[in-house]
C-alpha cells in the first residue's frame, strides 16, 4: 500500500528519498511523488513505477536538504498524476504525503472549497493540506495538531513547509510511522525497509502521536500535546534481506529461504526433556492460557489460511473450541467472548488494518488478544497482550510464502505448549517435536524439484482455471495454493475441500480444467483418492502432490509431485512448497510482475 518517507539532514534529500521509495515498492503502488525544500520548493509526482519519478529528478536536479516523498496506491481518485502525493496547500507553501482514508473528507471539503481553498486532486488526503494551511500562523507542528483534531479516519503524514527549510513534522493514527535517527540526519518512514540502509536506531510513533524532526533530533507529544519521552531501539537486521542475491525474484528468493525461516522460527523454542515448547513471549500469559478453554483466531488472506490450519491443529492437540475467523468479518459476527477467551492475531506485517481493528474490537469485550507477527515492533505487536515473533526474515515479495511456512511452524508450537499443558503426552509431544526438526532439511529436498516443477508450470500455465482441493489439514493448503496462483499468475484459481467438490465445483471439471489434489498417504488419502477418481471420469487432468513411495497415484494421474514423509499434521509445511513454486513459475511463464502483482499490496493498512 502507500509508503511514506522523510529526511531532515545535511545530504542531498533527492537522493536519500529516492532510496527510500525503491525500497518500498514491494508494498505495491501506482504513482509516486517527492517535494524538496529550497527557496523555489521542488515538487514532482508521475504515474507508474519509480524509475518514471527518478527519470524526471535526474533532468531536474532539485537541489535541498529537507523533503518527502510517497508511493500511493489509489483509494480516492485514479491513478493520475494530479491525486499523487505530495499534495500542496493554495499558496504551494505547504507539502504532505499520507497514507490512509480520511473519513469525513467531503465534509471537511465542502467547508474549505466554501471558504476559498482550491483543490487541484479527487483525493481525501489534498482536504489535511488544506486544513493545515488554514491553521497555520507562524508554527508548523502546532498548526498540523490543530488541523489532524478534526479529522476522522486514519492517517501516517509526513509535512513540510517552505518556511521550516530544516523540519519535517510527522503523525499518526492507524497507520505506521517510524523515525529513524543518526547523528546528522532524521528520517521518518511508513515502513523500516526504508530506513534500514541510513541508521540503526528508530523510534515507533504510538496512535495519536505527532513528531518534529529536525537533523540528528527529534521530538515527541501527543496530538492533545503532553509530550512524550520515547528514546531510540536498535533495528532488527533487515538489510541483508533487501538484496535479491542471484535469484531473479524476491518471491523464489523467499521460497528458497524457507527451510532456514522454520529453522528460525523453532530456534531455542524446543524442549525435548518435556516434549513441549518454549515460547518466551507468552510466559507471563502461561496461567491464562492454560485455563483458556475457547480460542478465536483472527486474520486475513495467507494468514487466514495459516489460521485455518491452527483450527485443526489445536482442535487435534488440545481440547480447546477453536473457530478462525476472517478480520474483516469479526465485528459483524457475535462471537462469544467469555473471561477464558483468547483471541489470536496472526499477521506477516503487523499492519493489516482488519486484523487491528477485529483485536481492538476483541480487547473492548475483554478477550485475552495475543499475536503471532513477523515484523518486530508492528502496530498488532505492540497492541497484542503478549504473543509470538515467527522471525521469518523480511518478505518482499507481495506473495506469503516464507512467512506462512514460520506460521504454522510456530502455531504447531502453540498448540503442542496449551496441549501439554492438558491431556497430551509427552510421547505424542516429542514425536511433534522430532518432525518439526525434519522440516528444514525436507523443504530442502522438495526445492530440487523447482525445475520439475516449472515444466509441470509450462504445460499447464495456459489454462484460465484452476481447482485446488485437499481434506483436513490439506484443505487449508488448497486454499493457500489456490490464493498464490492466482494472485501471481491471475489464473482463476478455487480452492476446495475434497469432500465439497461434488456439491457443486465438479460441473466445471472438464479436459481444459485442471486440479491439484492434496494427497499425501494420510488418514484421509483413501477418500481424496475417491474425489481424484471422480475428476478422471470427467476428463478432468490431475497433478497429484504425495508423499515419497505412495505408488497407487503414479498409475492413476498423469502428473505427481513427492514430498518426504513426516508426521500427518506436519505434512502442510511440506505440500506448500510445490504449489507456491508451481503459481511462481506459471507466473513467470506467463510474463507476470511477479513480486509486484497489479493491484496488490504487501501491507493492506486501510480496511
Ligand atoms: C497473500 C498475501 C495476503 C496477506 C494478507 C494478510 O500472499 O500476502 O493475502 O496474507 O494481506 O497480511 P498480513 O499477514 O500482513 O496481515
Amino acid at each position: 500500500m502507500c509508503g511514506i518517507v522523510a529526511y531532515s539532514g545535511r545530504q542531498q534529500a533527492r537522493g536519500i528519498l529516492l532510496d527510500g521509495l525503491r525500497r518500498l515498492e514491494y508494498r505495491g503502488y501506482d504513482s509516486s511523488g517527492i517535494a524538496i525544500l529550497n527557496s523555489t520548493p521542488y515538487l514532482a509526482r508521475a504515474v507508474g513505477k519509480v524509475a518514471e519519478l527518478e527519470r524526471r529528478v535526474a533532468q531536474d536536479e532539485p537541489q535541498g536538504l529537507v523533503g518527502i516523498a510517497h508511493t500511493r496506491w489509489a483509494t480516492h481518485g485514479k491513478p493520475t498524476e494530479l491525486n499523487a502525493h505530495p499534495h500542496t496547500d493554495c499558496q504551494r507553501q505547504i507539502f504532505l504525503v499520507h497514507n490512509g482514508i480520511i473519513e469525513n473528507y467531503q465534509a471537511l471539503k465542502n467547508r474549505l472549497l466554501a471558504a476559498g481553498h482550491q483543490f487541484r486532486s479527487e483525493t481525501d488526503t489534498e482536504v489535511l493540506v488544506h486544513l493545515i494551511e488554514n491553521a497555520y500562523n507562524g508554527h508548523l507542528e502546532s498548526a498540523v495538531q490543530k488541523a489532524l483534531l478534526e479529522v476522522q479516519g486514519t492517517f501516517g503524514i509526513a509535512v513540510v513547509h517552505a518556511a521550516h527549510p530544516a523540519e519535517v513534522i510527522v503523525a499518526r493514527r492507524g497507520s505506521p510511522i517510524v523515525l529513524g535517527i543518526s547523528a546528522d540526519a532524521s528520517l521518518a518512514a511508513s515502513d523500516v525497509s526504508a530506513l534500514a540502509q541510513h541508521t540503526t536506531q528508530v523510534v515507533y510513533l504510538e496512535d495519536n502521536e505527532i513528531a518534529r524532526l529536525g537533523p540528528g533530533e527529534y521530538s515527541i507529544k501527543t496530538l492533545d500535546n503532553r509530550a512524550v519521552s520515547r528514546s531510540a531501539t536498535a533495528l532488527e537486521r533487515v538489510a541483508g534481506d533487501l538484496e535479491r542475491g542471484d535469484f531473479p525474484h524476491y518471491m523464489l528468493k523467499e521460497i528458497f529461504e524457507q527451510p532456514e525461516a522454520v529453522e528460525n522460527a523453532l530456534r531455542g523454542r524446543v524442549n525435548h526433556s518435556e516434549g513441549v515448547a518454549k515460547l518466551g513471549g507468552l510466559e507471563s500469559v502461561l496461567d491464562r492460557l492454560s485455563q483458556a478453554r475457547h480460542l478465536i483466531i483472527v486474520s486475513c488472506g495467507t494468514s487466514y489460511y495459516a489460521g485455518l490450519f491452527a483450527r485443526y491443529a489445536f482442535e487435534t492437540l488440545t481440547d480447546m473450541t477453536v473457530e478462525t475467523e476472517l478480520a474483516s468479518e469479526f465485528r459483524y459476527r457475535k462471537l462469544n467472548i467469555r473471561q477464558n477467551t483468547v483471541v489470536l492475531a496472526i499477521s506477516q506485517s503487523g499492519e493489516t488494518a482488519d486484523t487491528l481493528a477485529a483485536l481492538r474490537e476483541a480487547k473492548r469485550k475483554g478477550a485475552l488478544v495475543l499475536g503471532l507477527v513477523n515484523v518486530v515492533g508492528s502496530t498488532i505487536a505492540r497492541e497484542t497482550l503478549a504473543g509470538v515473533y515467527s522471525h521469518a526474515g523480511m518478505e518482499v515479495g507481495v506473495a506469503s510464502t516464507k512467512s506462512f511456512t514460520s506460521q504454522l511452524t510456530i502455531l504447531l508450537l502453540m498448540a503442542l505448549l496449551v496441549g501439554r499443558s492438558r491431556d497430551l503426552s509427552y510421547e505424542e509431544g516429542e514425536r511433534i517435536l522430532r518432525g518439526l526438526e525434519e522440516v528444514p532439511g525436507q523443504i530442502r529436498e522438495i526445492l530440487k524439484l523447482s525445475d520439475a516443477v516449472r515444466e509441470l508450470a509450462a504445460r499447464f500455465c495456459q489454462a484460465s482455471h484452476f481447482l485446488y482441493i485437499g481434506r483436513k489439514y490439506q484443505y487449508p493448503i488448497a486454499l493457500e495454493g489456490a490464493l498464490k496462483l492466482k494472485e501471481v499468475s491471475y489464473i482463476h484459481a478455487e480452492g476446495y475441500a475434497a469432500g465439497e467438490m461434488k456439491h457443486g465445483p465438479i460441473a466445471l471439471i472438464d479436459p481444459s480444467f485442471p486440479t491439484v489434489a492434496l494427497a499425501p498417504a494420510d488418514g484421509s488419502f483413501d477418500k481424496v483418492v475417491s474425489n481424484i477418481q471422480e475428476i478422471l471420469a470427467r476428463s478432468g487432468p490431475v497433478i497429484a502432490i504425495t508423499t515419497v513411495g505412495n505408488t497407487r497415484l503414479a498409475s492413476l494421474v498423469n502428473h505427481v509431485i513427492e514430498v518426504p514423509h513426516n508426521v500427518e499434521i506436519l505434512m502442510p509445511l511440506l505440500t506448500v512448497v510445490p504449489l507456491q513454486l508451481f503459481a511462481y513459475h506459471c507466473a513467470v511463464l506467463r510474463g507476470c510482475d511477479v513480486d509486484k502483482p497489479r493491484n496488490l499490496a504487501k501491507s493492506v493498512t486501510v480496511e
